[in-house]
C-alpha cells in the first residue's frame, strides 16, 4: 500500500490573513437621509413603513434636528437643517427631494482608527479631533472625495 502523505498538499500550511494590525471598521450604526419635510418623511417611515420612528432631536451644535428609526441591524437618522448656517443646507439645495448624507460605521477606538485612516491618506473633515456625535459619542468624518463620494462617519462604541 503506497503512502499518501506525498500526494496530498500540506494543510497545516495557511496562507497569514494581512493587516490584521489595522483597527477595522465594525458594524453599520447608521445611514444618515437628509430630507426637506422632516415630518413628512417621519410620517412616511412610521406609517407607509411600519418602522419605529423616535421623536425629532434639536442638535444645536451640529445644525440639523434628527429622528432616529429604529430598524433590526441598523438604523437611519433623518437630518433636517437647524438654523441658516445648517451644513445641510447646501446639501438640500443640490438635492431638492432629499438623499443619502452619510454613512457611519463603529469603531472601538476612535484615535487608533483616525490615525491610520489619516495615514492611509484619507483626510478628516473639520481639525481633525473627535466631536460628541449625535449619540453623545465620539464621532468624526472623512471627506466624502476620499471615500467614493460618500461622506463617512466613524464612531466610537
Ligand atoms: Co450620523
Amino acid at each position: 500500500m503506497r503512502p499518501l502523505a506525498e500526494t496530498h498538499t500540506p494543510r497545516h500550511i495557511v496562507r497569514k490573513e494581512m493587516n490584521r494590525s489595522v483597527p477595522m471598521i465594525g458594524r453599520l450604526n447608521h445611514v444618515a437621509i437628509a430630507v426637506p419635510d422632516l415630518e413628512a418623511a417621519a410620517a412616511q417611515y412610521r406609517d407607509a413603513l411600519g418602522a419605529n420612528v423616535g421623536a425629532p432631536q434639536d442638535e444645536p451644535d451640529h445644525g440639523v434636528t434628527v429622528i432616529f428609526i429604529e430598524l433590526p441591524n441598523t438604523k437611519i437618522e433623518l437630518l433636517y437643517p437647524l438654523g441658516d448656517d445648517s451644513p445641510i443646507n447646501g446639501f438640500l439645495e443640490k438635492n431638492p427631494s432629499g438623499g443619502i448624507h452619510h454613512v457611519c460605521y463603529e469603531v472601538d477606538d476612535i484615535i487608533a482608527a483616525r490615525d491610520q485612516m489619516v495615514a492611509s491618506g484619507l483626510r478628516v473633515l473639520g481639525n481633525g479631533e473627535p466631536k460628541i456625535g449625535a449619540h453623545g459619542k465620539p464621532v468624526i468624518f472623512l471627506h466624502p472625495k476620499d471615500m467614493n463620494g460618500t461622506l463617512t462617519e466613524l464612531e466610537q462604541v
